[in-house]
């Protein structure tokens, strides 16, 4: 496998072609941004455990069924994925009220819902990801019916996995946004990442915040969050 030349530098990742048209090199950065990039910062060692978390994570929710992008982890910060056409939209699964739920509803941080609810954005920075149902997507043909239906039953089916591996570790896995992309035959997989910048986790038993609303909120223990939450999966998978 031959690393060829940037594509695209993201806020937290770099990607770059390869010597197979069919395959791409992610290299995960420290650099973290809040608030659609207007809060910039680096959490030291950051790039790491995302890459790591990530790759355990995906490598689990492939063995349960669900087809990743995912392919062999190269280095400490370098994975190389398969070449997906990225669905503009990212999709939030939420367990208990927090973020943005809370704040548009008026619901306290914490409350625990009946069943999980599943959200849409639309992918794009210009807009700053605006919220839309499938009816705005299918408008928009961000995505086929078919596709947005196969895509709400995958990010049902990770919920329910990754939620009891989380609770295994003493975690609460409070949200979480995934993203999606079609492979050349029009398959859909789960891309992207799944990572503490993209999941909220709280410690079960403080309900201390193990996540990337430490950087978005100022709480500091940033690094040590992340280090404690990738101690936690190293030890229970
Ligand atoms: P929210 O409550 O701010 O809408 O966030 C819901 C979940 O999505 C939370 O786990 C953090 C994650 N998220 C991202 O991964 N990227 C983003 O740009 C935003 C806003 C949230």
């Amino acid at each position: 496998m031959e690393k060829r030349e940037m594509l695209y530098e993201g806020k937290a990742k770099k990607v770059y072609a390869t010597d197979d048209a069919s395959l791409l090199i992610v290299d995960y950065k420290d650099d973290a941004t809040a608030f659609n990039g207007l809060k910039k910062g680096t959490i030291s060692g950051k790039g790491v455990i995302n890459n790591q978390m990530s790759n355990r994570l995906m490598a689990k929710l492939e063995r349960c069924g669900i087809p990743t992008h995912y392919v062999q982890e190269l280095s400490e910060r370098e994975t190389v994925v398969k070449k997906v056409s990225i669905v503009p939209l990212e999709v939030i699964v939420r367990n208990i009220a927090a973020g943005s739920f809370s704040k548009r509803y008026g619901v306290a941080e914490g409350v625990v819902f009946d069943r999980p609810t599943i959200e849409f954005s639309y992918k794009n920075d210009e807009l700053g990801d605006p919220l839309l149902n499938t009816y705005h997507a299918l408008a928009l043909k961000l995505a086929t019916p078919e596709e947005i239906a196969i895509i709400e039953k995958y990010a049902f089916r990770v919920n329910d996995i990754l939620k009891e591996f989380w609770k295994t570790c003493g975690v609460t896995l409070v949200d979480f946004k995934l993203e999606f992309g079609r492979l050349p035959d029009g398959a859909i997989v789960l891309a992207d990442e799944i990572s503490p910048d993209t999941c909220r986790l709280w410690d079960a038993a403080t309900g201390e915040k193990l996540d990337k609303d430490r950087f978005r909120r100022d709480m500091g223990g940033v690094e040590e969050a992340y280090s404690e939450i990738m101690r936690r999966l190293e030890e229970h998978l």
